[in-house]
């Protein structure tokens, strides 16, 4: 791999504060560059670590990958391709639906296929999507929902308040955390949004990473990894007041975060419990995220003695779902094609291509029952339940999951 190094940020891009370093998960390619078979061309890579600003508590990537190599025209990513987030955002939307604005315009920032705005599209309320990533954005425009090919910034915000008036919601899943330019998100946010209207985002929340050791919600796309007290810090620093917080059960544990203008709404009881609840749990204390690094490091040499294992007695194991995750437990842990011969994965932009950086063949699903394996290697553990009520004939001719989340168990 070519050593292109990324712009190393020792200073929190929240607030500018020092950032302590504390679990270092080595050199690792794009999470979601799936290569070509017989390309020959470099694999950028960059130093994937992850520290806790001193000042503020937002943990953060140490080192920033450019966002133009992450989102672009090709970005596999597709997030229709889970009937349960299909129903997750329709629900959002649903909600959002019910607001009392007259002429209501829906913003959301990182709208992928048009997942959620497709229901306010159909439901005929004005709404925009901001998607930099050309291919899935052209998807949703085929489903009839209004797009701009653009990253959601500041100047992209103010152009679209001069020309479509004031946001009543702006929204963002799995997106915020994503983006390590803030303050050029929050002006724009300020821009955009209208005196009583609201900020909505939902990311993976740190509470569920520390508990469950889940390090691999940890790759380049996630820039931060939130909690309430470090999001409640960032709204006040930006003009904003964290209002309620709402825990999600998708992609492994989340939390939506809603803000409002400060002081044009009042916090709920939500985020007073929660933020009691990560103190509680020292959850931003120096020792917790110790503690959860060591952690990582039992996952990785259990996970790694299994496998070798189970190639030693001649077992055959499959990898199932080659998220952005998996890149960083396939090249963290060495397991290359050796120990998981290949992985299968609805996607068609990842099918017959190589996974990042080890090189794991990607087969589209139907090579999983092809013949089954003796066992399959869950990367998509957040889908867990929809997959695992679907292969169940996996399950009755002997096949097992192995699991690496919360600890390393087979099923
Ligand atoms: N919201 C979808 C979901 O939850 O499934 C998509 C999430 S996907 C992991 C992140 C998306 O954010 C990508 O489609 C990416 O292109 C988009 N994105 C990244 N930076 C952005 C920005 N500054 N403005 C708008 N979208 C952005
Ligand atoms: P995600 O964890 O980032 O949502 O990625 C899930 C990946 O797993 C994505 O590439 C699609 C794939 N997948 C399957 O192959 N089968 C499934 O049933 C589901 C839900 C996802
Ligand atoms: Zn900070």
């Amino acid at each position: 791999m070519t050593d292109l190094a990324g712009e190393t940020a020792s200073a929190c891009r929240v607030c500018g504060g020092e950032v302590a370093e504390f679990l270092d998960l080595g050199r690792q390619p794009l999470s979601d560059r799936f290569v070509e078979p017989g390309e020959l061309a470099d694999e950028f890579s960059y130093r994937l670590a992850v520290g806790q600003c001193a000042s503020c508590t937002m943990v953060q990537l140490v080192e920033e990958v450019p966002r133009q190599l992450m989102f672009h025209e090709d970005y596999p990513y597709h997030s229709s391709g889970s009937s349960v987030m299909r129903e997750h955002f329709t629900e959002i939307a649903r909600d959002f639906l019910r607001t009392e604005a007259a002429d209501p315009f829906i913003v959301e920032i990182g709208c992928n296929d048009g997942i959620m705005l497709k229901t306010v599209k159909d439901a005929g309320v004005r709404h925009l999507g901001f998607e930099p990533s050309a291919g899935v954005a052209e998807v949703a425009r085929a489903e009839g929902v209004n797009v701009r090919t653009d990253f959601f910034e500041e100047a992209t915000a103010a152009a679209v308040r001069a020309a479509e008036g004031p946001a009543d919601v702006i929204y963002a899943a799995n997106t915020l955390c994503h983006i390590p330019y803030l303050d050029s998100i929050f002006r724009g946010v300020d821009a955009l949004l209208a005196p009583h209207g609201v900020f909505v985002f939902e990311d993976p929340y740190l509470g569920d990473v520390v508990t469950k050791t889940a390090f691999d919600q940890i790759y380049d796309e996630h820039f931060f990894l939130f909690s309430v007290g470090s999001v409640q810090a960032m709204a006040l620093r930006f003009g904003f007041e964290l209002v309620d917080v709402r825990r999600l059960p998708v992609h492994g544990g989340e939390v939506r975060y809603t803000l409002a203008r400060a002081g044009a709404r009042e916090p709920s009881a939500a985020v007073a419990r929660l933020l009691a609840d990560e103190r509680e749990q020292r959850l931003t204390d120096r020792a917790t995220l110790r503690a959860f690094a060591s952690n990582v490091i039992t996952i990785k040499d259990e996970l790694v003695t299994l496998l070798s294992g189970l190639r030693a007695e001649g077992r055959r194991v499959v990898g199932y779902g080659a998220t952005a995750k998996s890149a960083t437990v396939t090249n963290f842990c060495g397991i290359g094609p050796a120990l998981v011969p290949f992985m299968c994965d609805t996607t068609p932009a990842k099918q017959n291509r190589l996974t990042p950086g080890r090189h794991i063949p990607v087969r589209p699903p139907a090579a999983f029952a092809d013949p089954y394996p003796d066992y399959a290697l869950l990367f998509a553990w957040n889908h867990a339940e929809e997959i695992m009520a679907k292969e169940q004939a996996f399950r009755q001719a002997g096949g097992r999951w192995i699991l690496y989340v919360p600890d390393v168990h087979v099923v």
